[in-house]
């Protein structure tokens, strides 16, 4: 049997991460005020202009600097510069946000990078700079936003991760660590702030095409080139992704899987996992046929 054979119902598994004996999600308000890191590109930006259709305000936030504000971000957001690896760039964030909106209602934490790379091929650089962006930029973007909306009493922490946290494939070991370290953040601060009125979301979506394969590192070429044809060769884009995600906040998902591939590889890990390491044994074999011992 293979991964794509399951006779899994989808309709029953979408809402997996509702919990009935917890608050009910806050009506689908409008008018919110939005950051979206890494919103510039990709997921980042078609949840920025999702969240504006819906009547929302959206502070974009990314790698340009303001004066060049990319043209990509849509004219009725915001737009500041943030790299997430700097602590002095989020405070500046956090003071503008209180300067303009006087709050926040929503923080994603979405800006990331990709790698692929056999263990032995991946440098210590590789792994500080995908730690640096891909984790250490969703906790420091926690950590200067939860004061706010605790004290606020209300507001959503959405936290961009990955399938790849849950299900974790061969030759892409650092990606799948910082992911799966963002889905335990997740986690942890849903529980540490439910009682505060924040509610926390996790966003795991399978490959999807966007410009992540350019930021791809060359550490090893053959796991890089891999990863990139997953990206690129994807069926949804970043715009189905972010639709999916939207219906998901409104239903007030913890755990948000938001295409056919996510929620059937997650279920067959925890409900076949035979099917599943033969899915992923397959996987690590046909790399290491094609590339040899090298
Ligand atoms: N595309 C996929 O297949 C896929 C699958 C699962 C999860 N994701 C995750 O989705 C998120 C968005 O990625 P995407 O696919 O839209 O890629 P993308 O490359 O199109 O967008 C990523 C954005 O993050 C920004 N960014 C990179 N480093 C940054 C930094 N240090 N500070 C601030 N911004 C930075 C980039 O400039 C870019 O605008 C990432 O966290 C990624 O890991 C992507």
């Amino acid at each position: 049997m293979r991964l794509s054979d399951l006779p899994l119902p989808d309709a029953a598994a979408r809402r997996l991460s509702r919990l009935p004996f917890m608050a009910p999600p806050s009506p689908a308000d409008t008018n919110r005020r939005v950051l979206i890191t890494g919103g510039a590109s990709g997921l980042g930006l078609a949840l920025a202009t999702a969240f504006l259709e819906r009547g929302d305000r959206v502070m974009v936030a990314d790698l340009a600097p303001a004066e060049s504000r990319p043209e990509s971000i849509p004219a009725d957001a915001r737009y500041l510069r943030l790299d997430v690896r700097s602590e002095d760039e989020w405070a500046a964030a956090r003071d503008e946000i209180d300067e303009v909106w006087g709050g926040l209602d929503v923080l994603v934490n979405n800006a990331g990078i990709a790698q692929g790379g056999r263990i032995e091929m991946l440098t210590e650089e590789d792994w500080r700079l995908i730690t640096d962006i891909n984790l250490l930029g969703v906790a420091r973007g926690c950590r200067t936003f939860v004061p706010m909306l605790k004290k606020q009493g209300r507001g959503r922490v959405v936290n961009t991760a990955s399938l790849a946290g849950l299900v974790h494939p061969p030759t892409m070991s650092s990606y799948t660590a910082v992911k799966a370290a963002v889905v335990a953040i997740s986690e942890s601060l849903r529980w540490e702030l439910e009682p505060f009125g924040v509610d926390v979301s996790v966003i795991c979506p399978s490959f999807f095409r966007t410009n992540l394969a350019s930021s791809l590192n060359s550490s090893d070429p053959a796991a890089a080139e891999f990863a990139s044809k997953l990206i690129t060769r994807a069926k949804l884009d970043a715009d189905q992704i972010a639709a999916e995600v939207m219906l998901a906040l409104d239903a007030g998902e913890f755990l948000i899987l938001p295409d056919p591939d996510a929620r059937k590889n997650y279920r067959a890990k925890r409900l076949l996992p035979a099917v599943y390491a033969k899915t992923m044994l397959d996987m690590g074999r046909k790399f290491a046929a094609a590339t040899g011992k090298n």
